[in-house]
């Protein structure tokens, strides 16, 4: 901490340190006295550090933080700061219906506004779940203020009978076995629930631990911090030093705008095919980066991040879980493999104050199987590919989520190198996709493709996670688990399908995928990066004539504000005109009387 005469006048004195406006000054102070802050404490100069609450009985995932916390205020404490806790609007993956996606949004909306409009230098924004950790990263760009990430880390290993039971990917597995009629509905609720043990987030590699790891990569967290499950003591720890290294960010003026750049979110893209990171992660680092005002592309995940190994034996793409990853040694250990085969940049600042590469001295895998070498990975080319066609501008496929299987039986059947024609089965969302996957007359077989539309984040709204559709249960029967799945949602990162998703732009405005029709030729190549439907000119130009855009209804306010202002998932389904506001903590907000 400096000395009183080195300290630098912070932006928090603007409201309670202001002799020429006395007034203000006392108005603004009084009611923070009122449950035993001082006068001193308050008036001293000393960094005021928010704490952004993502915790709260409605968001378990989170839960934790409202611990951590304590442990946070004793860290912010020791290094001379004053903590201030306020609450984040609950973003609970598996509560929220119609999606959670729907609230990512409105929590960076709330969020960015707390930050711009309260006297606070500096904030602690905690993540797990999901959506929680780009809402937090979104709203810390867009307001740069100094900001550093606290995970509160995935729950402890899953286990029924004796095998492992990740969160979500349990579910996928268990949908297909009560299809084909091998288990119960007492079975497959035990089954589901045994995955859940403890407090924090999933412990498989979906979305949220996809979502922290990429924030330790981009520089936002200390190293270290992505993995650590929310019950060990390690978690704990590293609050109090998260705690403790806000105050010192205040002092150093170390913003997310220094942290934030195209290298660093190149590193994340590496880091996230090293991982098998969620299908997720590309919207919202996406979204990530335009707040910050980086030029990132959707086509930067191909070309940066396809051709790199997967080192991370981790459900959905491996077999282990969080608990595996943290003793094998976390990002840490993943970003030093890539480091040591120059993979990645080590040049990007951290939180830390220091580059990635003095983050990781010392680091490397402490078990080759849970964390592979770049020499001897699960998978080579195990990123993201990005197609096109008349379809969409662009969709993802996750490769280190197909199995040999699917891979012999779809992409590589003799003769077809690569090129698959199949017959479109389209369903027209998850209502209709109940209803009649197991109607016969849709004729589905091994050469269907089946579509979803109406799903993305104006047409569900919000974007659903409904891509990983599974075929007929008397296919199922037969031992066919997957066929090739397309739609304009998403899928959830616990998801080990090998879909076709977050298709830019989604039906519900007119894109491509709105004129296909049930029974349609369609024909993917893998080698060109193309999924087209076989249609002729003239039909096309009929079908695009008849198109009539669906009418959408809203149920809440929210809805139809949102529905107004997102953009696409390519894009970051970000509010489009929420980015052209950038570093807004630059200037201050006028007085308030
Ligand atoms: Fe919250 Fe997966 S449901 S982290
Ligand atoms: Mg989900």
């Amino acid at each position: 901490m400096p000395s009183s005469k080195d300290q630098r006048r912070l932006r928090s004195q603007e409201w309670f340190d202001n002799p020429d406006n006395p007034a203000m000054t006392a108005l603004y102070i009084e009611r923070y006295l009122n449950y035993g802050l001082t006068r001193g404490e308050l008036q001293s100069g000393r960094p005021i550090i928010g704490i952004a609450q993502t915790g709260s009985d409605l968001s378990p995932c989170n839960r934790i933080h409202i611990d951590l916390a304590e442990r946070l205020r004793a860290g912010i404490r020791d290094a001379g700061g004053i903590p201030i806790e306020f609450p984040v609007h609950p973003i609970q993956e598996t509560g929220k219906r119609p999606t959670a996606a729907l609230d990512r949004n409105l929590a960076y909306l709330g969020l960015v506004e707390v930050l711009f409009g309260y006297p606070l230098d500096g904030v602690v924004l905690t993540t797990g779940c999901d959506k929680t950790t780009p809402a937090m990263l979104m709203g810390a760009a867009t307001v740069d203020l100094p900001a550093i990430v606290l995970s509160g880390g995935p729950m402890l290993d899953g286990w029924w009978r004796g095998k492992l039971a990740g969160s979500g990917t349990v579910v996928w597995e268990s949908r297909r076995l009560l299809g084909s009629g091998e288990i119960d509905y007492e079975e497959f609720m035990s089954r589901v629930c045994a995955s859940a043990p403890s407090m924090g987030h999933c412990n498989t590699m979906g979305t949220a631990s996809t979502m922290n790891a990429l924030a330790e990569a981009l520089g936002m967290s200390l190293p270290g911090c992505a993995a650590i499950p929310a019950p060990y003591r390690e978690r704990g720890q590293m609050a109090y030093a998260t705690g403790r290294r806000i105050v010192e960010m205040v002092w150093d003026d170390l913003r997310p705008s220094q942290i934030l750049t195209r290298d660093a979110f190149l590193n994340a893209i590496r880091v996230n095919t090293a991982i098998g990171g969620s299908t997720n992660a590309p919207p919202h680092i996406q979204a990530i980066a335009r707040h910050a005002g980086v030029a990132l592309s959707i086509e930067d995940w191909e070309e940066h991040g396809y051709a790199l190994p997967l080192l991370v034996n981790m459900q959905p793409s491996g077999k282990y879980l969080g608990e595996s990853f943290q003793r094998a040694g976390g990002v840490p250990a993943v970003m030093a493999e890539m480091l040591k085969a120059g993979k990645l940049d080590g040049t990007c600042l951290t939180v830390t104050g220091r580059s990635v590469t003095d983050n990781l001295e010392g680091q490397c895998s402490q078990d080759q199987d849970v964390i592979r070498s770049v020499e001897n990975p699960l998978r080579e080319d195990a990123g993201f590919m990005v197609l096109s066609g008349n379809l969409f501008d662009s969709a993802l496929l996750k490769t280190s989520v197909i199995s040999p299987e699917f891979r012999k039986r779809f992409f590589e059947r003799p003769g077809s190198e690569g090129i698959v024609d199949a017959r479109a089965i389209v369903f027209e969302g998850p209502e209709d996709y109940h209803q009649r996957i197991n109607d016969p007359t849709l004729e589905i077989d091994e050469t269907s493709m089946l579509f979803i539309r109406n799903v993305g984040p104006v047409g569900f709204p919000g974007s659903a996670e409904v891509v990983n559709m599974q075929p007929p249960d008397a296919m199922i029967r037969q031992g066919i688990e997957h066929l090739p799945t397309v739609g304009d949602g998403r899928q959830s990162g616990t998801s080990e399908s090998p879909s076709i998703l977050n298709a830019s732009p989604e039906a519900a405005v007119g894109g491509g995928l709105a004129l296909l029709r049930t029974g349609d030729r369609v024909r993917l190549d893998l080698q060109e990066r193309r999924l087209e439907m076989l249609i002729d000119d003239a039909e096309m130009t009929a079908r695009r004539a008849a198109y009539k855009p669906p009418e959408l209804t809203h149920q809440t306010p929210w809805q139809e504000l949102y529905r107004q202002h997102v953009g696409q998932l390519s894009g970051g389904g970000c509010l489009e005109f929420a980015t052209a506001y950038q570093r807004v903590a630059r200037v201050l907000p006028r007085d308030n009387h």
